[in-house]
């Protein structure tokens, strides 16, 4: 198993969920969002779920110490000793600072920041169409990424749901929040010389291909 610490940036849709497992699923590295562990909680009625809720339904950023707090804490669990894979976090200068630290603490290093772009309009377009598992998380879109049977996850059998946040307005929100608060990290990763440039336009198959090769994954 491949170590190390990898991180996927962008924008809602850029296909940061879904390039982020083909890498975990190829290194054998867990795959961390805070995304997906902040929608279970919402899922579960829990503490966590109440308080993250309204920021999520309404496309804001949930408050960074409830975020570092949960995702750092995922991060400390024995599967991430040598390494793991964090998509859609960091989000803000702040949650970038408290991750370094973290890492520097444990001697762990940042492989790569791979940072996937796209359009506003081409985001819509992908998110009314997404389709994601109930059950394991799985991200399917019903034109271009669709499962086998309508409904149903190829991976667990799972019954498949559209995000609540995936309503065109919502999305608008995400994107200016996103570039209010998460672009200033493109810069901070470009100086430090770990950003991959990916443009996320292209199929799945070549958007992977063209992550495998920056990151030099055979
Ligand atoms: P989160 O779940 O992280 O959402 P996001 O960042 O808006 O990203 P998405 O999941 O929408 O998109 P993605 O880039 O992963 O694309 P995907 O692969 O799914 O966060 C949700 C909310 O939680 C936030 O708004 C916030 O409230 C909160 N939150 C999360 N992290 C936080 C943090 N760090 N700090 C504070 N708050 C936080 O693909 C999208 C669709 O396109 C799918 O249907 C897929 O099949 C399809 N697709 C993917 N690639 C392609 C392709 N190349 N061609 C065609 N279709 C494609």
């Amino acid at each position: 198993m491949a170590g190390g610490v990898y991180i996927f940036l962008g924008p809602p849709a850029s296909g940061k969920g879904t390039q982020a497992v083909l890498v975990s699923e190829k290194l054998g590295l867990p795959h961390v969002a805070p995304g997906d562990i902040l929608r279970e909680a919402v899922r579960g009625g829990t503490p966590l779920g109440l308080e993250a809720k309204g920021y999520m339904q309404a496309g804001r950023l949930v408050p960074d110490d409830l975020v570092i707090s949960i995702t750092l804490e995922r991060l400390k669990r024995p599967d991430c000793k040598t390494g793991f894979i964090v998509d859609g976090f960091p989000r803000t200068l702040k949650q970038a600072e408290a991750l370094e630290k973290s890492l520097k603490d444990r001697a762990l290093a940042i492989q790569g920041v791979v940072y996937i772009e796209i359009p506003v309009d081409a985001a819509i377009k992908r998110l009314s169409g997404r389709r994601s598992c109930k059950a394991c998380g799985a991200v399917y879109h019903a034109v271009f990424n669709p499962p086998k049977v309508a409904g149903v996850c190829d991976k667990c059998g799972g019954e498949l749901y559209q995000r609540q946040d995936d309503s065109e307005e919502v999305i608008r929100t995400r994107f200016s929040v996103y570039e209010k608060e998460t672009v200033p990290l493109i810069e901070r990763y470009k100086k430090m010389g770990k950003l991959i440039e990916v443009s996320g336009g292209a199929s799945v198959e070549e958007v992977r291909k063209m992550i495998f090769s920056s990151l030099k994954i055979k």
